[in-house]
């Protein structure tokens, strides 16, 4: 034999030598769950280890995340119900807990990179992400309220926004709101092919914000479509992207692998509730070990082409030195 693959894989500094993908605190981004209140901290259960926290406890939080080189932030927010509305107006006061945890992070953590999610399901008493009118999700209607909402981040300090809805034209119209008022130097990362997933679940749970009738398949893509996502990240490079995101990671590798041989773009993916919950499960009951099922998920969604990742394993990876 003149080929022994093995040879490349006899030791560890050869093993080092010959590794393709690399993982890097530089790649990931911790979304993170906030709540009203003064000093919260409480534990989502279908999450463990994840927590929602007051503002007070989210810049502990990020203070220690930022001590072990975590950088970049997603923020949700979990509202009142009695706070949410059809026209999820809550999503652009001012002095909402939203944007005040934006500035407040911002102010004392100005090197941090700040992701936000534009999408109304969170403020929206439909619990879905447009205006709904007789059981139909209004497109254009409702770009005027992520529009609003996109500017309302801009101004309180966003680095980075994430339009999470799906609703046609989104990101044209944002990056026109944005130049229009100055925020050229606000990027936008699109939640480019997102699909009508179960591995959001748990997400909703600790958000509260699962549709009240009907489910999201007009809007969010169907998991049997691979090609479809081409038309996605097409027009979503033409209306001024600046990153294309692909969600969830691990049931859509090959749609990662897609968008990063179609486009120049950086391509995000994120590692959904679902899927952190999943691991979770099998951990506990001692069927799967942790670092090493962590890693490797990781490490697939960077090989399949992913430059960013969102992840809840984000800050564990850092703090147990796993990565
Ligand atoms: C909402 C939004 C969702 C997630 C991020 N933004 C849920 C949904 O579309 O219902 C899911 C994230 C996760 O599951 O971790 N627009």
């Amino acid at each position: 034999m003149l080929q022994r693959p093995r040879r490349n894989r006899k030791s560890e500094v050869i093993r080092q030598m010959v590794k393709e993908t690399h993982l890097s605190a530089s790649n990931l981004i911790f979304p993170l769950f906030i709540v009203d209140g003064i000093n919260q901290k409480t534990e989502i259960s279908s999450m463990p280890g994840i927590f929602r926290y007051s503002v007070d406890n989210l810049l502990r939080e990020v203070e220690s995340c930022m001590k072990l080189g975590l950088k970049s932030f997603d923020l949700f927010p979990r509202i009142d119900d009695s706070l949410k509305d059809k026209y999820a107006t809550e999503s652009y006061r001012e002095g909402s807990l939203y944007l005040k945890a934006i500035s407040e992070v911002k102010h004392y953590f100005p090197e941090a990179c700040v992701v936000t999610d534009v999408a109304m399901d969170p403020y929206s008493s439909d619990g879905h992400d447009g205006i709904i009118e007789n059981g139909v999700i209004l497109n254009d209607e409702t770009l005027e309220i992520l529009g609003k909402m996109a500017l309302a981040h801009a101004q309180a300090g966003a680095d980075i926004i994430a339009p999470s809805d799906m609703m046609d034209g989104r990101i044209g119209y944002i990056r026109q709101v944005l130049d229009e008022n100055g925020f050229t130097n606000v990027s936008l990362m699109s939640y480019c092919a997102k699909y009508a997933s179960a591995f959001y679940g748990p997400f909703r749970d600790a958000l509260g914000s699962a549709p009240k009738s009907g489910d999201k398949k007009t809007y969010q893509m169907d998991p049997s479509n691979q090609r479809e996502a081409l038309i996605e990240a097409t027009l979503d490079e033409q209306e001024g992207a600046d990153f294309l995101m692909v969600k969830p990671a691990l049931p859509y590798l090959d749609v990662i692998k897609l968008l990063k041989d179609h486009s120049d773009l950086p391509i995000a993916a994120y590692n959904v509730s679902g899927e952190y919950s999943m691991i979770k499960a099998a951990v506990q009951n001692g069927w799967l070990d942790e670092q090493r099922a962590i890693t490797e998920v990781l490490t697939s969604i960077r090989r399949a082409g992913a430059t960013a990742i969102l992840s809840y394993h984000s800050k564990e990876v850092l703090l147990n030195n796993w990565i």
